[in-house]
């Protein structure tokens, strides 16, 4: 065994030209100390699994060993079991036949944890007998969101330390948690600047320092009801977060040895199954997402990031850039908008503040500055525009910018439906501009469709991928057309729908078909919360630019009757108190449609009205690649679950079709 050389030795000096195992065995006095180095996250693979039962074998072997010390080199503590190895079959060693080895063996192994400790990496550390932390560490059991559960005994394990509540919250929800909060719960010992050296001194008196933990309470009787109730609810279909509630029930329950087979039985099951095999391909889509953003010369930081516009769009931007921790100039026509566009940003980071995103709004707020003048953008590496969604208004600005601003300046639209195009030729060199294209609202929506313009230089694209990294986005880049990759499919769902209310199905079968598969909205509930009305102004302005046909459609005649949605209560549904109810009016407005085009009603199940929906978003998806607008079909998938509630044990539109060929 080689003398341990320290807490990151691992991550160079130790490298050698001969490929370096990625489990090492060393020594620290009588502590021996066991080193996984598998970047890029310590993932559990067969080859780590064979290493640590050989590395903890050899320990075992040593009688002048009193204690072991498990740690990861590089970044972080084990991220959980390598999620590569899952479309396989199990292979030998398990990670209950590792993590059983732990538990079992003579010495006492501390985890020494640092950056993430999650699923398969949380359940060594749960078989060791003491777990230290470094303040920054969170731990999680998040394999619900892969549609397993942990399978290496940690639902037993976790149930017996920290209690049926505190393990059902955290399984069946795929929670992270911080040091601190871990430790309040129990589910760590200690927390120290440097978990290496602390873990060593307690690994050293043979786990007497830790402190034994009073044995948790068990839950009330009405519990796991109230829980099931809860997590279906959440779960719209998702199996695992279920399975995970009945894992820790029995691990509450039945006798230890039970328990663990019935949860390996579990994990088993679920690792086959339709939904994990999905969420895994979401899991890799999302990592490989916006891939040419990647290719293009990493920017540096953006320090200041320019707005044009402070209405809900333009104020939701900034807030999200002002959270990301960045500088934002914003830029309204006159100081009654700079001050309104203030107030909405103070009252979003209020917001922002409630939910924990942040923890106090003064200091995030200070660091925007709110101005008339355009030429006050002049720091700005970066400038998004956001005014009126109305071309002649758009090129001005963009005129306007070219003017004063450096021509180093990356100019981004946030139009949702307008030509970039267009838009970029008012301006004398094109390169310099792009899309950003944001959900509402930005500041909580995790999508950025990025559109790239033929033209658009290496440096704009750079900028538009160094902001999607500070604000922590999903982006994925897109070519122009209307509505870019997510509205456009989202308009072909819309039309396939408002064919099927012309053939007969009635708006609540359709939203609820679609709930049922998995969505957390149907699309004529979202269209009555946000308003008829912008989608009719646009049909309006398409019709008299001939790019639609001049037909009109049943959510016309709604408009026409000012049933706009929520705001006038009443849009596809009634809405009393505030309550949505089937709506007579609209009802007989579809009837009148029908009657006028000659249609005689047929009824649509459930899984017609899925089935259609999905044909249509799949055809439009497959148009959308074939003419080169979205850069694969996983980025298609990426936009629909990301950025439109597709539901993610589903997998995307692109995946069930590409399944079904
Ligand atoms: N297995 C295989 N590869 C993994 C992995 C895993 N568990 N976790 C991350 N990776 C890969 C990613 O695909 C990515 O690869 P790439 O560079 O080729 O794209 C690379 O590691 C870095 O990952 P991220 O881009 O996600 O890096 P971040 O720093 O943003 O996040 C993380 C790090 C928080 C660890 C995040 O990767 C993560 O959440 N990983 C998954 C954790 C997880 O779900 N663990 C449970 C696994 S299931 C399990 O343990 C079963 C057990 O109970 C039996």
């Amino acid at each position: 065994i080689a003398p341990d050389t320290g807490r990151r030795a691992a991550e160079g000096e130790r490298r050698s030209e001969v490929a370096e195992p990625t489990v090492t065995l060393s020594r620290s006095g009588s502590v021996g100390v066991i080193t996984i180095d598998n970047p890029p996250v310590n993932a559990l693979s067969q080859e780590v699994r064979i290493g640590l039962l050989s590395a903890l074998e050899q320990a075992e072997l040593d009688p002048t060993l009193v204690g072991g010390v498990l740690r990861c080199a590089g970044r972080t503590f084990v991220a959980g079991a390598d999620i590569t190895e899952m479309d396989a079959p199990p292979s030998e060693p398990t990670l209950p036949t590792v993590a059983d080895a732990f538990e079992r063996s003579r010495l006492c192994w501390v985890a020494a944890m640092h950056g993430t400790a999650l699923g398969g990496g949380l359940e060594l550390a749960l078989a060791c007998c003491g777990r230290v932390a470094e303040p920054g560490t969170r731990v999680g059991m998040p394999e619900v969101t892969l549609g397993i559960i942990p399978g290496a005994g940690g639902t037993v394990r976790l149930t017996s330390l920290i209690g049926a509540e505190a393990a059902a919250r955290l399984v069946t929800t795929g929670k992270q948690i911080d040091a601190v909060e871990s430790r309040q719960i129990g589910l760590i010992d200690v927390i120290a600047e440097d978990a290496h050296a602390a873990s060593l001194e307690i690994a050293g008196s043979g786990g007497r320092a830790i402190e034994t933990s009073p044995t948790p309470r068990a839950p009330k009787p009405e519990f796991w009801d109230q829980e099931s109730i809860r997590v279906r609810e959440k779960a719209r279909g998702q199996e695992s977060p279920i399975e995970a509630l009945a894992a820790i029930r029995e691990a509450a329950t039945l006798p230890r040895a039970e328990a663990l087979q019935a949860e390996r039985r579990r994990f088993l099951r679920l690792r086959e199954s339709e939904q994990a095999k999905a969420l895994r391909h979401v899991f890799f889509a999302e990592r490989k997402a916006g891939a040419s953003l990647r290719n293009v010369p990493k920017a540096a930081d953006l320090q200041r990031v320019g707005v044009v516009g402070g209405g809900t769009m333009g104020s939701s931007i900034a807030t999200a850039v002002l959270i990301s921790g960045t500088a934002v100039t914003l830029v309204e026509q006159d100081d009654a908008a700079t001050a309104r566009a203030r107030n909405l940003i103070e009252t979003n980071l209020k917001a922002s503040a409630k939910r924990g995103v942040i923890s106090s709004v003064e200091p995030v707020l200070a660091r925007l500055s709110v101005c008339t003048a355009l030429s006050d953008l002049e720091e700005c590496p970066l400038v998004i525009e956001a005014v009126f969604e109305d071309m002649a208004i758009k090129t001005a600005l963009f005129k306007a910018l070219d003017d004063v601003l450096p021509a180093t300046a990356v100019l981004a639209t946030n139009t949702s439906y307008l030509d970039v195009r267009e838009l970029a030729r008012s301006v004398r060199d094109p390169s310099r501009v792009l899309g950003l294209h944001f959900f509402a609202p930005a500041h909580v929506m995790k999508l950025l469709e990025v559109v790239r313009l033929p033209q658009t230089s290496d440096p704009a694209l750079a900028a538009g991928s160094a902001l999607a990294r500070q604000l922590r986005k999903t982006a994925v880049v897109t070519g122009v057309c209307e509505g870019f990759i997510g509205n456009r499919i989202m308009a072909a769902y819309r039309r396939n729908a408002e064919e099927m209310l012309l053939r007969g199905a009635q708006p609540e079968t359709i939203d609820a078909a679609m709930r049922d598969y998995g969505f957390a909205a149907g699309i004529f509930e979202t269209q009555d919360l946000s308003g008829l009305d912008i989608a009719w102004a646009m049909r309006k302005r398409r019709r008299l630019e001939g790019k639609d046909p001049a037909i009109a459609t049943i959510s016309d005649a709604l408009c026409e009757v000012e049933r706009l949605g929520r705001k006038t209560m009443g849009g596809w549904y009634d809405y009393v108190d505030g309550r949505q109810v089937s709506s007579p009016e609209t009802a007989r407005l579809i009837a009148e449609f029908r009657d006028g085009a000659g249609i005689t009603p047929r009824v649509y199940t459930a899984a017609e009205i899925v089935n259609s929906i999905l044909a249509a978003m799949s055809r439009e998806a497959e148009a959308i690649l074939r003419e080169g607008i979205a850069e694969g079909p996983d980025d298609i998938d990426v936009v629909m679950i990301v950025g439109f509630g597709f539901p993610r044990y589903r997998g995307g539109p692109m995946y069930i079709a590409r399944k079904a060929q």
